[in-house]
């Protein structure tokens, strides 16, 4: 049995992932399904960023395996200033069977799972946000027909490409076999080693990355049109020298209309209608952004269960 942590997209790979994804499914179908937190064991949510969805999936995913959620408010816990990560992590893992952390800087949650006895979630990083492409990837395999249609999927993400979004969404779609195409004004194109990695991770799935400043180009036959903020937490000094350079990556109508006829639009939320994407486009009939919040839950309780069943 081993320790298994889920900090970025590639910790899992192509067939966990599939694992998890099809364990997700089955979540979806009947919430109560297992319960690896029964007694109950407790589980911290901690959050050092605002959050809506992440918080309230982990916290019903949680409960809902049987646990308990102990919500940690990273602002009382200055994890870091107040105690050091080392110490902290050694008091919560005498206490709870796993951790899922919200936080700045990778270094962090890389230090916490260095010193962790029990599993370590990425609930979003600076650099990654893993939980959300597996939502992602549950939602894509739920509106084309199941886990297994997923690889060949065309995925377009259009945007500010060095965000973590981005980052995840070319690991964690390579892990899947889906062809990632990532539409980002020149100074905003994704860290070269993640899309080198990226590439690596597709070479053995079948699938593809592709970086591109044309965001018509590459919308061009998609499945999937993503999109996420401009403004990413903790860029928000940058808001509005961003704006400029994102406004021909809008998702509106037009650029949609390069999709598929039947493709399908994904949006991590919180949205801001008229700024990355339209309210046309995320209201409308294409968009499935709704499935995709509540796909946090089922995605999540499927990577808990999984993670703990390796211990
Ligand atoms: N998508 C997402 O992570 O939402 P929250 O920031 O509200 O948790």
């Amino acid at each position: 049995m081993t320790l298994r942590h889920f900090l970025r997209d590639d910790d899992l790979t192509p067939a966990e992932q599939r694992e998890v994804l099809g364990l997700a499914m089955a979540f979806r179908e009947d919430r109560h399904l297992r319960q690896p937190l029964s007694g109950p064991r407790a589980a911290a949510f901690i959050t050092d960023k605002p959050t809506l969805r992440t918080q309230v999936s982990f916290a019903t995913g949680i409960a809902e395996l049987g646990g308990f959620p102990m919500i940690v408010d990273g602002n009382l816990a200055q994890i870091g200033k107040r105690e050091s990560i080392a110490d902290t992590t050694r008091v919560l893992t005498s206490m709870v069977s796993a951790i899922i952390w919200r936080t700045f800087g990778d270094d962090r949650i890389e230090e916490m799972a260095r010193v962790s006895t029990v599993p370590v979630v990425n609930a979003l990083t600076d650099g990654f946000h893993p939980c959300q492409i597996l939502a992602d990837l549950l939602t894509i395999a739920q509106h084309r027909g199941g886990v297994n249609a997923l690889p060949g999927q065309v995925l377009t993400y259009v945007g500010d490409g060095a965000n973590n979004m981005a980052a995840s969404y070319l690991l964690g779609g390579a892990t899947a076999g889906l062809h990632v195409r990532i539409a980002a004004p020149s100074t905003y194109q994704p860290d070269l080693v993640i899309v080198e990695k990226a590439a690596a991770i597709a070479a053995t799935t079948g699938g593809s990355v592709l970086v591109s400043d044309n965001p018509a180009v590459a919308v061009a036959g998609a499945d999937v049109v993503a999109t996420d903020t401009w403004v990413s937490m903790g860029d928000e000094a940058q808001a509005a020298e961003r704006e400029k350079p994102f406004i021909p990556f809008r998702l509106d109508a037009d650029l949609l209309a390069h999709a598929k006829p039947d493709a399908i639009v994904l949006h991590c939320l919180p949205a801001y209608r008229g700024k990355e994407i339209t309210a046309d486009v995320i209201d409308g009939p294409q968009s499935v952004v709704f499935d995709e919040a509540e796909n946090r839950l089922h995605a999540q309780k499927a990577l808990l269960t999984w993670v703990l069943e390796q211990r």
